[in-house]
């Protein structure tokens, strides 16, 4: 099954509760929260003060994105604040084993994701004690950049290592995702979908997960509303 995950990152911060339960009546199951350090990448964004305050007012999983520089640091504010699932960098100063036994170690679900330019191989070590492997499709700091359909092989060969070593891991691609492009994501493998500006950018969000969800399905690439002709 195919998973929505909504990056806040596109929302209006002035409501931000208000976007966020209507993204959780627009049928998703999980939202994406951006934490960026303005050093592990060139933007600033938020932390967990915000996570802390969002957690009563929703019932969705919490899926969030540390982009700091050392997330070993923080993991434990993170769980606090509400996070389900914590995913850092495997390009941070963080010990990649570490990090994970500590998040795990939290009761909480661990996450790697990967920069476009680190090969998939540097994960294998950690793969199985992962609950998600995250492909970045954009370089991480900014919404709205263009999906790198260069990264395809990535997901391809982190689902077939998957697979053949029975792990049930979930593989996320995170930037440039829209109806235009999620086929390809799914059809090589993976199986939660952020996106940012192709949801929060428009102006109906049950219809936007909608489209989403259609184009996703395995044999619609390329075919935003394929199913909806008159
Ligand atoms: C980028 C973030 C993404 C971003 C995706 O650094 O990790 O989650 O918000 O935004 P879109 O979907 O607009 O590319
Ligand atoms: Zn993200």
């Amino acid at each position: 099954m195919i998973k929505i995950s909504p990056s806040v990152l596109a929302a209006d911060f002035s409501v931000l509760r208000r976007e966020v339960q209507d993204m959780e009546r627009a049928g998703v199951s999980m939202i994406h929260l951006d934490v960026m350090d303005g050093h592990f990448v060139p933007n600033l964004s938020f932390g967990a003060p915000v996570i802390r305050s969002l957690r009563p007012h929703s019932g969705l999983v919490f899926d969030v994105h540390l982009m700091i520089s050392d997330p070993l640091r923080y993991v434990e504010d993170y769980a606090a604040a509400g996070a389900d699932i914590i995913t850092f960098h495997l390009e941070s100063d963080s010990g990649p084993a570490e990090t994970i036994r500590k998040i795990k170690g939290l009761g909480k679900k661990a996450g790697l994701a990967l920069k476009p330019a680190t090969p998939w191989q540097e994960a294998l070590p950690y793969l199985d004690e992962l609950d998600m492997a995250v492909v970045m499709t954009v370089e991480p700091g900014f919404g709205g950049q263009k999906f790198m359909a260069d990264m395809m092989p990535k997901v391809k060969a982190l689902r077939e290592e998957a697979v053949k070593r029975g792990l049930p891991l979930d593989i996320l691609v995170d930037g440039g995702i829209a109806p235009g492009t999620a086929a390809q994501a799914v059809e090589n493998g993976a199986n939660v979908l952020v996106a940012g500006s192709a949801l929060f950018g428009r102006p109906d969000y049950s219809a936007a997960v909608r489209e989403l969800l259609q184009a996703a399905q395995p044999g619609a690439a390329g075919g935003r509303g394929q199913t909806e002709k008159e």
